[in-house]
């Protein structure tokens, strides 16, 4: 029989090195090591990484890329690439890489990457049309907004897109998503529209998912509503979808449906058909450099050496703080307003993709998995929950990401928000010792009892890990890339774990649940079927409607 992950040599030797390194202080490293920051950081393309101030040594790396090597990491990296089935219970590929290859890539035989292009030359006329008023709704009005309808992967990657590179945007165009079955989110976003000049993307991988189909059904009634009699709302859908009959079965004309292949998994969808609201949003050619930003990223990951592979690197880090520090959540900290929905976007990237605890093989892992992924932009978080990330009880890994150049240069505003994101990465990893809080405050005349009484509370004990992020400025390229890093390092955590990393059963249960839930909610009878709770909250809910 196999040995367990953790009962595994190399897992052995990272246990005993951190016992080994237990009292490592980052502050000593830099002091003692100049070259920590050279060693420790690597760009690639202009997006630069600094993991220096991560608490990792030079036999951490060297322990971990052991690791990797004994979890056959280049072997894995290879069948992604070749298009294996590697998301073994749902007998698929994982091919998002072909949605960005320059060459063909084969699966079963059949060139996707070829297919792929033949959909995005027909989202190029569409895309043109539809930003250049050559494709109209059916009252001939040009489209003035785009309501992208999907949630999760439909939702999360073009909205991310559309937002981040809001400066590539035309201003003829306003893009909307829509995910939550929530009616309030539909209803306040149709009260500012007009039906003749809306166009509507229906995003559905599956086109089954219950709020994209109430959210789509909703915007069809509402068209109908509005539009001149006899004017057909199919001048008002698109579909992007894996089933195309679903879409046409719901009424949207087969040359405005865009396809893609069961090999890409909704996380990971943003660079197909999926990113078609953004896409219009940002033009074709910009989401075509995002897709080759991406591109970039895969030939580095494909090629590079394990040792100086960025995805690698940020990858075995995390599985270094979630697995040996002890650390349960990950922050994802963009010091730039147009990443704000990065953290959610990396949300389901990560916790969907590794927030599991079964093994390939169906047995349980041994160890912990994805960590719980959160955060939001700077300077916003500072205000808010750095306290405990300075000060608390946990540690809180964190990524900072930040750009060389904005694209709104108002007075010295960049110039500050960046020399915020220096100073908390600095203040994160230094701290403050109790004897330093002490002698500030006696250097500033407080009365010693009173410096003393204080000194605890205006410690900082320093030592929390951050990795730095940073791009030249925020254009489609770059973030192609970023995007990519991520999805590569969680990639690499899962061939670590030794999880499949392209399924999601964990979203079943609740499902179905609710589908059963549904029909009780709407008669008279009072709900008996479920536990206690659950019976009373849903005869509470019809009691007070
Ligand atoms: O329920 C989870 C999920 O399947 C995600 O994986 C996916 O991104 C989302 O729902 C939306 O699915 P679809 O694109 O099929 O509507």
């Amino acid at each position: 029989m196999s040995l367990s992950l953790t009962q595994s040599p190399a897992w052995r030797a990272l246990e005993a090195h951190r016992r080994a390194i237990e009292a490592m202080s980052l502050r000593a490293a830099f002091a003692n090591d100049p070259a920590r920051f050279d060693r420790f950081s690597l760009g690639i393309d202009g997006l630069f990484v600094d993991y220096s101030k991560q608490l990792v040594t030079g036999e951490t790396l060297r322990l971990l890329l052991e690791l990797a090597h004994s979890r056959d990491l280049p072997g894995w990296i290879g069948r992604m690439f070749a298009g294996e089935r590697i998301n073994s219970t749902e007998k698929r590929a994982a091919l998002h890489v072909a949605l960005r290859a320059r060459g063909p890539v084969l699966l079963d035989g059949v060139d996707v990457a070829a297919e792929a292009a033949r959909t995005f030359a027909r989202m190029r006329v569409f895309c043109e049309g539809a930003r250049g008023g050559s494709l109209t709704g059916s009252g001939g009005h040009r489209y003035t907004d785009i309501v992208n309808i999907g949630i999760g992967g439909s939702d999360l990657g073009p909205a991310l897109v559309a937002d981040a590179l809001a400066p590539y945007c035309t201003p003829r165009l306003r893009a909307h998503f829509v995910s939550n079955v929530d009616g309030t989110q539909i209803a306040r976003v149709l009260a500012n529209l007009e039906a003749g000049s809306t166009l509507f993307v229906i995003a559905s991988k599956t086109f089954t998912t219950l709020e994209t189909l109430a959210n789509a059904r909703t915007a069809r009634e509402w068209l109908s509503a509005r539009l001149p009699g006899g004017a057909s709302p199919a001048r008002h859908f698109a579909a992007v979808t894996a089933n195309l009959a679903a879409a046409r079965e719901f009424g949207v004309d087969a040359e405005r449906v865009f396809g893609f292949g069961d090999w890409v998994g909704g996380r990971y969808s943003v660079w197909s058909a999926v990113g078609l609201a953004a896409a219009i949003a940002i033009g074709m050619d910009h989401f075509d450099a995002l897709r080759e930003g991406a591109r970039v990223m895969d030939e580095h990951f494909a090629g590079a050496p394990l040792e100086r592979n960025l995805p690698v690197l940020l990858g075995l880090i995390g599985v270094w703080n979630t697995d040996f520090l002890g650390a349960r959540t990950h922050a994802v900290l963009p010091y730039d307003q147009s990443l704000q929905l990065l953290p959610a976007y990396l949300q389901q990237l990560e916790m969907e993709s590794n927030g599991k605890r079964v093994t390939r093989e169906g047995g349980d892992v041994d160890c912990a998995t994805a960590p719980v992924v959160w955060g939001a932009p700077g300077t916003n978080g500072q205000h808010a929950f750095f306290q405990l990330l300075h000060q608390g009880t946990q540690l809180v890994p964190a990524d900072f990401i930040g750009c060389c150049r904005s694209h709104n240069a108002l007075g010295a505003h960049h110039e500050m928000l960046m020399s915020n994101f220096f100073a908390q990465t600095e203040a994160l990893m230094r701290g403050k010792s109790r004897e330093e809080a002490l002698e500030e405050m006696l250097a500033r005349g407080v009365a010693p009892a009173e410096a003393e009484r204080l000194a605890p509370h205006r410690a900082f004990p320093g030592n929390r890990p951050t990795t730095s992020i940073v791009l030249p400025r925020l254009d489609p390229h770059r973030l192609g890339m970023l995007l990519a890093l991520y999805e590569h390092k969680v990639y690499v955590q899962s061939v670590i774990w030794g999880i499949n990393a392209f399924d999601q059963w964990g979203v079943e249960l609740g499902k179905t649940l609710a589908n059963r839930i549904l029909p009780q909610l709407t008669t008279s009878a009072p709900a008996t079927m479920h536990d206690a709770s659950t019976n009373g909250l849903i005869n509470h809910f019809k009691a007070h409607r």
